[in-house]
């Protein structure tokens, strides 16, 4: 298969229907833009398996995703979008950039959830932008965006409720979307504990990509175990 898009963490390849891309989830863990690298065994099995299972889950609950099925453990075929270079972030909790940007404590709950920026580009470092700069750049109409926050909140309250069902908190988390063919603006990219920070509800445990960020170890066991909270939820 000829490869289309290498990624830091997937790979993109053509498929003979040229409306179809076949997604390949690679075991390697980047952060900090790249800086931070490191492979684990079976990180492409959770991921596409959590992916798997909440794109699923999120279809059937009215929300139209690029997911079309997973193929084995570590691909599956979607449909092909072109990416909007938005990185679209929904937070529940602060943490994160935003507890460092603002000075504020991690672990303070939002009054309503928060909806962010950052124009997708490595070489500026996805760069924090409003609403106004995402349309001046052209990366998108006013109305898109209207649509991208709507969808983006509807997806964010879907989630809320899918992860409580396996005793997770969902902070915060990072979505992308794609034009489908016919211009149509759909959900795509993964939603995994790489784009989710993702706490016990009763611990406050971290169970994400946080515990290789900030080098808290038994990274993949978090993984194997937000896969088989979310599959005893769904069962
Ligand atoms: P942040 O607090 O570092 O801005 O991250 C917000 C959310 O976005 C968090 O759930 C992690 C996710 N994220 C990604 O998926 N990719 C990224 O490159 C970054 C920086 C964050
Ligand atoms: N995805 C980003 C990177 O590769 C960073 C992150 O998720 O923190 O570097």
């Amino acid at each position: 298969m000829k490869l289309l898009y290498e990624g830091k963490a997937k790979q993109l390849f053509e498929c003979e229907n040229n409306d179809e891309i076949y997604v390949h989830y690679k075991n390697s863990a980047t952060a900090f833009n790249g800086v931070k690298k490191e492979e684990f065994e079976g990180k492409g099995v959770f991921n596409n398996t959590i992916t798997s299972l909440i794109f699923e889950y999120l279809e059937k609950s009215g929300v139209e995703t690029h997911f079309i099925k997973k193929v084995n453990e570590t691909d599956q075929i979607c449909k092909h979008v072109t990416i909007i270079p938005l990185e679209v972030i929904v937070r529940n909790i602060v943490a994160g950039s935003m507890a460092k940007k603002y000075g504020l404590e991690e672990g303070k709950k939002l009054k309503k959830p928060v909806f962010e920026l950052s124009y997708k580009n490595d070489e500026l470092n996805d760069p924090l932008i409003n609403d106004d700069h995402a349309v001046a750049l052209e990366i998108v109409t006013e109305d898109e965006l209207a649509n991208i926050k709507e969808q983006a909140l509807k997806i964010n309250s879907l989630l809320q409720k899918l992860y409580l069902e396996a005793n997770l908190v969902l902070v915060d988390f990072k979505i992308e979307f794609g034009k489908d063919k016919n211009g149509k603006i759909i959900l795509a990219d993964e939603i995994s504990p790489d784009t989710c920070r993702l706490w016990d509800k009763d611990t406050n445990e971290k169970l994400d990509k946080d515990r290789f960020r900030r080098d808290l170890g038994s990274v993949m066991e978090a993984y194997e175990e937000v896969l088989r909270r979310l599959e005893d939820a769904r069962a």
